[in-house]
């Protein structure tokens, strides 16, 4: 059943454990996710990008998240908008079905430009203020998505900004985090700790100093009715990438956000954890090995079988690994 995503991020935090949110673009994502959900037990955050509204076409996107509804109608479901630029888009999602979005407010409706802190207020506001009436969730953000290492933000994936910035705008501050709060009432808010968006997140295994786990227990003391979100916490698994580019793939050397960070940063009270590009890896890998191994066909079920069946693994381990199991 679809519900709020406040609902179930309440629950997660009475029991402490996170939800990995999703990404979904088409159907076999979809299936992907609900089929390793229900395998485990565990609670759905479907997240669609403005991307992924424009791929799939909006009704397409409405009515494959609704088809998971009515297949799996034991599991609790939300349909998230992911990285709304404005307050128009959510607008349009809730319009849609949507029962959460998020303002993301960082960046102004350009998707370029840094915001201002009083920007981000106003939009993110006005969103909470139409959105509560309807009992749908909101999602802001605050701070910068970046890289620590070349202190420069993340615009990997065609949205963003790659301007230089200081180590403060890459740091959600937890004063103004407070304050952010207090200011728009929001349910759940996205902090920047040093991670980015993509597959190329860093250079190394991530230690302290590029990657802030730690901030995230200061900024949590100050505001517990509000829940932490992780964006960019693909963990980036190395045979995934050792898969891709034994069957034809060129990705360079990069880390993630390795999986025992995350179960730090759920400790210290994230509760939503943003994945996309494990999903995307994963499907490569199984798609790239199939095709090689397979060149003489061409039923397109055959190749998205085991790209459907590589995505539910990845999803299925993740929601293990966060405490999902036998939560829904
Ligand atoms: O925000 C980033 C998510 O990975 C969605 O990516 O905008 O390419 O759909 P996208
Ligand atoms: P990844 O690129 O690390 O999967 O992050 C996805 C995300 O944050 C979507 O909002
Ligand atoms: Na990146
Ligand atoms: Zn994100």
């Amino acid at each position: 059943a679809l519900v709020s995503m406040r609902e179930l991020l309440d629950h997660a935090a009475a029991n402490t454990y996170g939800i990995p949110a999703f990404n979904v673009n088409n159907l076999e994502q979809v299936q992907a996710v609900m089929a390793a959900a229900d395998e485990v037990g565990a609670p759905v955050i479907l997240q669609a990008s403005a991307g992924a509204r424009k791929y799939a076409g909006e009704p397409f996107i409405k009515h494959l998240i609704q088809a998971a509804i009515e297949m799996y109608p034991h599991i609790p479901l939300v349909m998230h908008q992911d990285h709304g630029q404005s307050p128009d888009v959510c607008q349009g999602a809730i319009n849609l079905g949507f029962s959460s979005v998020m303002m993301d407010g960082s960046l102004e409706a350009d998707g370029k430009t840094i915001a201002s802190y009083d920007y981000n207020v106003d939009v993110t506001k006005k969103v909470v203020d139409m959105a509560h009436k309807l009992g749908v969730t909101v999602e802001g953000e605050l701070g910068c998505l970046g890289s620590l290492e070349t202190m420069k933000g993340d615009k990997e994936d065609g949205h963003g900004t790659d301007a230089t910035m200081t180590r403060e705008q890459l740091l959600t501050d937890p004063e103004q985090a407070a304050d952010f709060v207090k200011k728009t009432q929001l349910d759940a808010l996205a902090i920047a700790i040093g991670t980015s968006h993509g597959a190329y997140k860093f250079t190394r295994k991530p230690t302290g100093d590029i990657l802030a786990i730690e901030r995230i227990a200061e900024i949590h003391r100050r505001l517990p009715n509000t829940h932490l979100v992780m964006h960019g916490s693909s963990s980036v698994p190395q045979e995934l990438l050792a898969q891709i580019n034994q069957y034809g793939g060129k990705m360079k050397e990069t880390y993630g956000v390795p999986v025992e960070e995350i179960q730090k940063a759920i400790k210290f009270g994230v509760r939503k954890i943003n994945i996309d590009t494990d999903i995307r890896l994963a499907m490569t890998g199984a798609v790239r090995k199939f095709l090689t191994e397979n060149p003489d066909k061409f039923d397109a079920r055959e190749w998205l079988k085991p790209a459907r069946e590589a995505a539910k693994q990845i999803c299925k381990q993740r929601y293990i690994e966060f405490g999902c199991e036998g939560q829904a």
